[in-house]
């Protein structure tokens, strides 16, 4: 029996591929804009670290990682999320060495062990940003107003931003009071994790899926009546920044979010994608202010936010955006007869050397079977090498566009493309400068849309 792919993950290939490298070209543009430069952790980590920074009773730590021993006895865990890695590698690096701020963003691989749906994929792909050394709530609106320029970057529409704040120790140290005395009330109708929740960390309580209609849940208190003077007058001043910015949100005080390092902000963007029920939450993030120094760094805080790729392009299909055009090569080369051949390779080579995205035969096949085999690149010329025009020195250039053929040097092949191509664009409204690549002016490619 043939071998199949692990439950829960799946291959990108073609026009999948095409559209996941369409999504992380913008993402990296975004972030370019914003200033965040790239970072690459390992994808396997020691499994302490996930235990120290997610936290012990979330479920992602209880009950999905994938945690191995390696063969010297390590604990070894493939990272279920960004932050944790990028946390460890920024105090390993010592990049707060300067004292200075560090903006990063990465795109990879994530792995939970969760029951595959819609959505949610055992193997999964993050966009995650951790902006680090600013406890300034501008740093929390930059970090969100660049979640929502993701967003528009990609003209979604249908969005939702919660939004919350789980304030400083002190609030979240009151918050926890007040909800085991609320939910003391109604232990015994909780579920089975809940009551244990009760006892270590009652705010996941509010993260409970089975709960969420009982009657337990009505008249939750609401973390803002508990949250310091200074803890709200800071969230104040998010949510102005906000304002200030133009950016939609919904204060929502039942959010608390799956992950244990957050204090103060936090929030989770919504998309409206049909039949994706719970997993229409794409983007996740907040302020970990404890996180660098849980882990052994000097007391550093922390702002970011990780995009699942797999919905984040859901939401794109979603809302009818075509992330790329199909877009056929430039140039096909038939050749006929060993001498040809050998030419038509310098061809190939120097065209390609060029920028020309050119293609050639690779089965020995005869004219027709050459022409047969050009037709899956969709070539916009095909110059065709026979004997005749290699002891003449030329080539014939049938040109897609206009059905013309031409009979040209050799020499000339090149500069003959480059010009009829440039010729061609200016006559679009672009004048050529999406590079013969975007939807609204006729060129013929998948230049930006906005
Ligand atoms: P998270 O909410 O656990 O946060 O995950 C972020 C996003 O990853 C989710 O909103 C979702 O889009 C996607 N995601 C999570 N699990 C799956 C899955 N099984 N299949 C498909 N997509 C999934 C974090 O991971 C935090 N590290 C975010 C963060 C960064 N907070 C601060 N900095």
């Amino acid at each position: 029996m043939a071998i199949t792919k692990v439950k829960g993950t799946y291959d990108s290939f073609d026009e999948l591929q095409k559209k996941y490298q369409a999504l992380e070209e913008k993402i990296r543009m975004v972030c370019h804009i914003f200033n965040y430069d790239e970072i690459k952790t390992p994808i396997m980590e020691y499994s302490e670290l996930f235990h120290r920074t997610v936290g012990e009773t979330s479920d992602l730590v209880k009950k999905e990682t994938y945690d191995f021993l390696d063969r010297g006895d390590r604990s070894v865990t493939l990272r279920p999320e960004g932050t944790a890695g990028v946390v460890r590698s920024y105090i390993e690096n010592k990049m707060y060495a300067n004292n200075s701020i560090s903006k990063l963003f990465y795109i990879g691989p994530m792995f939970r062990y969760e029951r595959p749906q819609k959505g949610r994929y055992r193997q999964f792909h993050q966009f995650g940003v951790e902006a680090f050394g600013s406890s300034d709530p501008l740093m929390d609106a930059e970090v969100i107003s660049l979640a929502v320029t993701i967003i528009k970057a990609f003209a979604l529409k249908g969005i939702k931003v919660h939004l919350n704040s789980l304030g400083d120790e002190e609030s979240r140290e009151n918050y926890r009071r007040a909800l085991v005395e609320h939910f003391s009330k109604y232990r015994e109708t909780l579920c089975e994790d809940c009551k244990m929740r009760l006892e270590k960390n009652p705010l996941r309580i509010l993260d409970c899926k089975v709960d969420k209609e009982k009657e337990a849940f009505k008249n939750v208190p609401n973390i803002y009546d508990y949250l310091s003077p200074s803890s709200k007058e800071r969230f104040d001043k998010v949510i102005s920044y906000l304002k200030a910015m133009n950016i939609d949100y919904i204060i929502d005080p039942m959010l608390v979010r799956g992950l244990d390092y957050y204090t103060h902000t936090i929030f989770e963007i919504e998309a409206n994608i049909e039949g994706f029920g719970a997993q229409n939450i794409m983007c996740g993030g907040g302020r970990y202010d404890n996180l660098v120094s849980d882990l052994g760094g000097p007391q550093t805080p922390g702002m970011g936010f990780a995009f699942g790729l797999e919905r984040l392009l859901a939401a794109v299909e979603a809302s009818g955006r075509t992330l790329y055009k199909k877009r056929g090569i430039h140039l096909f080369i038939i050749t006929l007869g060993d001498n040809a051949k050998a030419e038509g390779m310098r061809l190939l080579n120097d065209m390609r050397f060029g920028g020309l995205i050119t293609e050639i035969d690779y089965k020995n096949g005869n004219l027709k079977q050459q022409f047969k085999a050009s037709e899956k690149y969709d070539p916009q010329y095909i110059a065709i090498l026979g004997e005749d025009e290699l002891k003449n020195n030329t080539i014939n250039l049938k040109i897609k566009a206009t059905n013309e053929q031409h009979t040209i040097y050799l020499d000339d092949l090149y500069d003959y493309i480059v010009n009829d191509i440039n010729n061609r664009m200016s006559n679009y409204s672009c004048g050529g400068s999406c590079s013969g690549s975007c939807d609204s002016c006729g060129c013929d490619g998948s230049c930006e849309e906005e």
